[in-house]
């Protein structure tokens, strides 16, 4: 297996199928920068699906066995269901899923099922209608993204969620989140607000801990952590101690997990990032639709730029990244 600087393998391929979202996170989109006139990339600039298939199959020659689609918002790429139908002759792919918002997942969820995807990650801030819809810039409730969620389990996808929690905005949020969806048996992972992109206002003082909310479950539920030295996994694990469900903590400011990251990510628009907070990527459209295009040489080319990786932003935070020069999480995903 190819590895890189600091001898990480790549084992997880994350594809942004798209750059646009039907909501407006203010974490993430939010609508001020986002707006009419912001410029998303064309269709004519999307990498096809046969070119997809092309980098996968190089990936999983290099080491990847998950694949996780992303966005932007994934269920509005036309043709998602097709494309991943067609991932099913990748017999390495041992792990298929997709991060979504939900609004559109009820309807979706059996044709996305039946086309082989094993999983499903929804993003849910609150219960909260009026916080929920400030949250997502949209004012839209979380009705219509727990039928999502229902939906996707009729369809027999399993399903995570994943709140973003953020200071003075939905920590209130936090004990109601977790007693509905341990009652559901699903798991819900916290994460805590990142600096990811330009645009999001981000603040040291707005990050709620994976500690703070541990402290926060703890005058509430009983529970114990999962042991997870041995996988790979961004999460800390941890279940409830009558076992109606587990639950996770996503700390990648208070505790990072650089060390152990071998997630690889390609834009919708065929680039490779080696990083969430990358400044730029590698062209790999143009490669892929020049003369010197083959599958040797796009495994060459991708194996020689893992083995210089050397990213490791999250354990060297600093204001070192000019402001503006991050690549925005809703254009290569979460
Ligand atoms: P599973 O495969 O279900 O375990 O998902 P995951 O744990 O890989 O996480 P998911 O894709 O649901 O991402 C959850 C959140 O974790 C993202 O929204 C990011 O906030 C954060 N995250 C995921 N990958 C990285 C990463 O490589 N670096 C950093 N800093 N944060 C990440
Ligand atoms: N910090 C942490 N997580 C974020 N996400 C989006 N923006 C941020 C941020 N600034 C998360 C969303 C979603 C996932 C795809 O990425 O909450 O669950
Ligand atoms: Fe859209 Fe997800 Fe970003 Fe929210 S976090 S704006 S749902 S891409
Ligand atoms: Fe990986 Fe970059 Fe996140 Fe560190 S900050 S875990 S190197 S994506």
């Amino acid at each position: 297996m190819v590895a890189d600087t600091r001898g990480r393998g790549l084992t997880d391929l994350r594809i942004s199928l798209i750059d646009q979202c039907n909501l407006r996170c203010t974490y993430c989109m939010p609508a001020e920068i986002f707006g009419p006139d912001y410029r998303f990339l064309k269709r004519t600039e999307w990498l096809r699906f046969g070119e997809l298939y092309d980098l996968v199959r190089a990936f999983t020659r290099l080491g990847v066995r998950k694949v996780r689609l992303t966005g932007g918002e994934p269920l509005l790429r036309p043709g998602l269901a097709k494309f991943i139908r067609g991932l099913r002759r990748f017999e390495a792919i041992e792990d298929l899923a997709l991060t979504t918002n939900g609004l559109r997942l009820a309807e979706r969820a059996g044709e996305l099922a039946e086309a082989g995807l094993h999983r499903v990650t929804v993003s849910l801030d609150a219960l909260d209608p009026e916080l929920n819809g400030r949250m997502n810039g949209r004012g839209i409730g979380p009705e219509v993204v727990l039928a999502g969620i229902e939906g996707a389990r009729s369809a027999g996808l399993a399903v995570k969620v994943n709140m973003l929690v953020e200071r003075g905005v939905n920590e209130g949020e936090i004990l109601p989140m977790a007693r509905l969806f341990r009652d559901k048996g699903i798991p819900l992972r916290f994460i805590e607000f990142m600096d990811t992109g330009n645009h999001n206002g981000w603040r040291m003082d707005r990050v709620v801990t994976g500690r703070e909310i541990l402290a926060l479950l703890a005058t509430e539920h009983a529970f114990e952590p999962i042991d997870t030295t041995s996988s790979r996994m961004v999460a800390k694990r941890y279940r409830y101690t009558d076992g109606s469900a587990e639950f996770g903590l996503i700390t990648s400011v208070s505790q990072p997990f650089c060390g152990d990251c071998t997630r690889a990510r390609i834009s919708a628009d065929g680039q490779l990032f080696t990083c969430l907070f990358a400044t730029r990527g590698t062209d790999l459209k143009g490669f892929l639709r020049s003369e010197e295009y083959s599958p040797e040489a796009l495994y060459e080319k991708l194996a020689a730029r893992w083995r210089v990786r050397d990213d490791r932003y999250s354990e060297i935070r600093t204001s070192a990244t000019p402001k503006g020069e991050k690549v925005e999480m809703s254009f290569i995903g979460g």
